[in-house]
């Protein structure tokens, strides 16, 4: 299935299906026919899928730039590495960068792209739920700086976005319930539909692959990419409704900095900050009681991870100010007004974003 991100004369397509990657270089030859291109990976991609691997540098004639994996090698130098390997290659500006891997491997392929030749295509093939759903799309690009996450960067669209929701099956549960968090959070600011599919499919969708049925996967992918091609289409330079896409992420990163970037994935803490986010929501008002019921019957059975150590509450709330979203030393929220719908919220005071945390993080460990 064919879904569209509408940008004008950038606009992309992003195919979804289950088997579609095996025939990635027939793809790449039909649509970009006699132009040179160049594989960004990851050691463990390379070591899981290595006939793919070999499949795809045979049949594109193309370099593979192996990245180690992980994080904490989102970095300069290893950017930096990629470019050489393009320079290496000869790609012109004709040339077309291959993402294939998580989020990070996207994010810093997409980047290389960016900036070679002042910007080259790039096609994004995830192979994590959350690059599926989220950063393959939508055209940002980035790596990390010592001093804080994605502080170096480019906005820069793929030409294509290709999700074989196969490559799920080899990801671990772990990184499952973190790409979760961000189908999970489509149901707050994708329109009443998303909110009730979520409520109706969150347990068969969470089961999916454990099972190993894809198909209730290809469902929740296309309705997560759809509304996030919308979303993009729209604004793609986050200036409003971009921003809802960060729901629950204002809690997040700040648990993300308060454990050291160890210890909780960025989906553990997206799954904790939807629930800090609904509740601070009740708590100022946002949502009115008659929604409460089924927000928390929506919320029920989420599959929150354990905290890493004992969250210091005062010091979580410092670290919601680093925030990229936190504006002239204001706090800002996504929070749910309804069903599908959410804003962007400022000037919540100190008191009750505390309340929230105390009680929503303090509960758990009781738990
Ligand atoms: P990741 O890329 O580190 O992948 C997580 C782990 O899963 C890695 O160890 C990886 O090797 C492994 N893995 C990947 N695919 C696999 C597969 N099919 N089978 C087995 N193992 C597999 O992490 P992620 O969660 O995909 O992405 C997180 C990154 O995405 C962060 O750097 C974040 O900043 C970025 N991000 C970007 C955007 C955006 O819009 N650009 C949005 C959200 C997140
Ligand atoms: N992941 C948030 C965005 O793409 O804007």
């Amino acid at each position: 299935m064919q879904l569209n991100v509408d940008l004008g004369d950038r606009s992309y397509p992003v195919y979804i299906g289950s088997g579609i990657a095996a025939g990635f270089p027939e793809f790449f030859n039909e649509r970009f026919p006699g132009r040179r291109c160049a594989v960004v990976t990851s050691s463990a991609i390379a070591s899981i899928y290595p006939s793919y691997i070999s499949a795809l540098k045979e049949g594109l004639s193309c370099p593979v730039h192996e990245l180690p994996d992980g994080e904490k090698y989102k970095t300069v130098p290893l950017w930096s590495a990629i470019l050489d390997t393009l320079v290496e290659a000869r790609l012109d500006r004709k040339g077309v960068v291959v993402a294939l891997g998580g989020g990070v491997v996207g994010d810093m392929a997409g980047f290389a792209a960016a900036c070679f030749m002042r910007g080259v295509d790039c096609v994004q093939v995830p192979t994590t739920l959350l690059a599926m759903v989220d950063s393959s799309v939508g055209g940002k690009t980035a790596v990390d700086h010592p001093l804080g996450k994605n502080l170096i960067g480019a906005f820069h669209q793929p030409a294509a976005v290709l999700i074989d929701i196969d490559f799920l099956k080899t990801l671990p549960a772990r990184e499952f319930v973190a790409g979760y968090a961000e189908v999970f959070k489509y149901a707050f600011l994708g329109g009443r539909g998303m909110f009730d599919y979520m409520m109706a499919n969150r347990g068969a969708v969470l089961h999916a692959v454990a099972k190993g049925t894809p198909e209730p996967l290809m469902e929740c992918v296309e309705r997560c990419v759809r509304i996030k091609a919308a979303i993009v289409g729209q604004d793609e330079r986050e200036a409003g409704q971009r921003a809802l896409l960060n729901f629950g992420h204002t809690f997040a990163h700040a648990l993300e900095q308060f454990y050291g970037f160890e210890g909780l994935l960025h989906g553990e803490a997206v799954l904790w900050g939807i629930c800090c986010a609904v509740e601070l929501a009740k708590i100022n008002g946002n949502l009115h009681g008659r929604h409460w019921p089924e927000f928390d019957e929506l919320l029920f059975g989420l599959p929150l991870p354990p905290l890493p150590a004992p969250p210091d509450i005062n010091k979580i709330y410092t670290a919601m100010f680093a925030d990229k979203k936190a504006e002239s030393g204001e706090l800002r929220f996504i929070l749910p007004v309804g069903p599908g719908a959410a804003e962007v919220v400022s000037g919540v005071g100190e008191k009750k974003v505390l309340q929230v945390l105390e009680k929503k993080l303090d509960l758990r460990l009781a738990e």
